[in-house]
C-alpha cells in the first residue's frame, strides 16, 4: 500500500529549490547578490535556500523556539502504574483494553506516515528556510511520538506484530491510512516539482489534508480516549505521553495552517471556487472516517464516552479548521462536548498533570542568562 521505498533524492541543487530553471538557478545563485527577505516564498521561490535569516516568515521561526522549548522523551514518564493496571486481570474491563489497542494501533504507524511526509515530501518543496527550520523539528518530534507509541506497547507487553500490523488489518485504520496514502504519494513523487497552478494546488491539497485532516482532525478521537483514561486514574503514563503528543501536535497543526494561509496569501490565484468544494468534499470524508474509527474503537459507550458524542466534536474541530484556513463551515451549530481537551491542549511543559513524569529539567529555548 505504502510506496516510501522509493525514496529518490532527485537532482536539486542542494542551493537551490527544485523548481529553479538554469538560468534563476545561475542568478540566484550569483555570491554576488545577496537575498534580501522580499526574495523569500514559502513556495517556488528563487532566492538560496541556505540562508536563514533575514527573517520573512517569524511566525515560523517563533514556532521553532517554542517546539524546542517543549523538548521531551518518552522514557522520562514513569509506566509502571500502567504496567500493572495492564496486568491486573480486574484492572481494565474488555472495552477499555480494545480501545487502548486499538487506539495504539493507529498510532505506531500514523507518526511514521506523517514523519515520512515531512523529510521526503513537503519538506521538498517548501522554499522559506524558516520554515523548512520548523519542518526539521517537526520531523525530529515526530521521531519522538513514534518512539512513545512503541514505548507504551513494549512497557505494557503487548503483541507487537499485531499494532504494528494494525494498518493493514483493521479495517478503520487501514481506510484512514488509504485516505491519507495519496495525498503523501503525490509529494514523495520524485517527480512532482510545484510551478504550475495544478502542482501548487496539489501541493496546497496535501498541505491541507496532512495539517487539517490527519493531524488535527484523525488523531483527536485517539486523544480524548487516552486522556479520558487519564482523568479516571487509569493509564496515567500512558495519558501523560499523549499530553505532550497533544501538545506537539496541536502546534505542528497551526503551523500548517499558517503555512497554507501564507501560501494562500501569496498565491490568490490557487483558491478558485471548485477548489474550496474539493476541500469541503475531503473534510466530509475525513469526519466520516474518523466516526467509523470512533465506532469500531468504541462499540459500546466506554469511559463516559460514546461515538455519538465524537461524532459532535469531529463536527466540532472540523469547523474549527475550515474556519482557520477561510472555508465556510460544514456542520452548523456543532459544539465542543469536551471543553477538557481544550485545557490539555494549553498544557505548561511544567505542568506534571498525571505526576508520573520523574524528570524535569530546561531546555536551551528556555534557559534565562540575566
Ligand atoms: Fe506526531
Ligand atoms: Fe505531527
Amino acid at each position: 500500500m505504502l510506496k516510501f521505498e522509493d525514496v529518490a533524492l532527485g537532482s536539486a541543487s542542494a542551493f537551490l529549490p527544485a523548481t529553479a530553471g538554469a538560468e534563476s538557478r545561475f542568478a540566484a545563485g550569483n555570491a554576488f547578490r545577496r537575498v534580501t527577505a522580499e526574495d523569500k516564498r514559502v513556495i517556488n521561490s528563487k532566492a538560496d535556500l541556505n540562508q536563514l535569516v533575514p527573517f520573512k516568515y517569524k511566525w515560523a521561526w517563533e514556532k521553532y523556539l517554542a517546539a524546542c522549548a517543549n523538548h521531551w522523551m518518552p522514557q522520562e514518564i514513569n509506566m509502571s502504574r500502567d504496567i500493572a493496571l495492564w496486568k491486573d486481570a480486574q484492572g481494565l474491563s474488555e472495552d477499555e483494553r480494545r480501545l487502548v489497542k486499538r487506539n495504539l494501533g493507529f498510532f505506531v504507524t500514523a507518526d511514521s506516515l506523517a514523519a515520512n511526509n515531512i523529510v521526503l515530501g513537503t519538506y521538498r518543496h517548501i522554499t522559506a528556510p524558516e520554515c523548512r527550520q520548523y519542518l526539521l523539528r517537526q520531523a525530529f518530534e515526530e521521531a519522538i511520538h513514534t518512539h512513545a507509541y512503541q514505548y507504551i506497547v513494549e512497557s505494557l507487553d503487548l503483541d507487537e506484530a499485531e499494532i504494528f500490523n494494525a494498518y493493514h488489518e483493521v479495517a478503520s485504520i487501514r481506510d484512514k491510512d488509504e485516505f491519507l496514502v495519496p495525498f503523501i504519494d503525490a509529494l514523495t513523487d520524485p517527480s512532482f516539482t510545484t510551478g504550475t497552478p495544478a502542482s501548487d494546488q496539489k501541493l496546497l491539497k496535501s498541505l491541507i489534508v496532512f495539517s487539517c485532516l490527519m493531524e488535527g482532525l484523525f488523531f483527536y478521537v485517539g486523544f480524548v480516549q487516552i486522556l479520558a483514561l487519564g482523568r479516571q486514574n487509569k493509564m496515567t503514563g500512558a495519558a501523560e505521553q499523549y499530553m505532550y503528543i497533544l501538545r506537539d501536535e496541536s502546534m505542528h497543526c497551526n503551523f500548517g495552517i499558517d503555512l497554507v494561509n501564507q501560501i494562500k496569501l501569496e498565491n490568490p490565484q490557487l483558491w478558485t471556487p471548485a477548489f474550496r468544494e474539493e476541500l469541503h468534499e475531503l473534510f466530509r470524508r475525513a469526519v466520516d472516517l474518523e466516526y467509523r474509527y470512533a465506532e469500531d474503537t468504541m462499540p459500546r459507550g466506554v469511559l463516559g464516552l460514546n461515538a455519538p458524542m465524537l461524532k459532535e466534536y469531529l463536527r466540532f474541530i472540523a469547523n474549527r479548521r475550515c474556519q482557520q484556513i477561510g472555508l465556510e463551515q460544514l456542520f452548523a451549530g456543532a459544539q465542543n462536548p469536551f471543553p477538557w481537551m481544550s485545557e490539555m491542549i494549553d498544557l505548561k511543559k511544567e505542568r506534571n498533570f498525571f505526576e508520573t513524569r520523574v524528570i524535569e529539567y530546561q531546555t536551551g529555548g528556555a534557559l534565562s542568562w540575566e
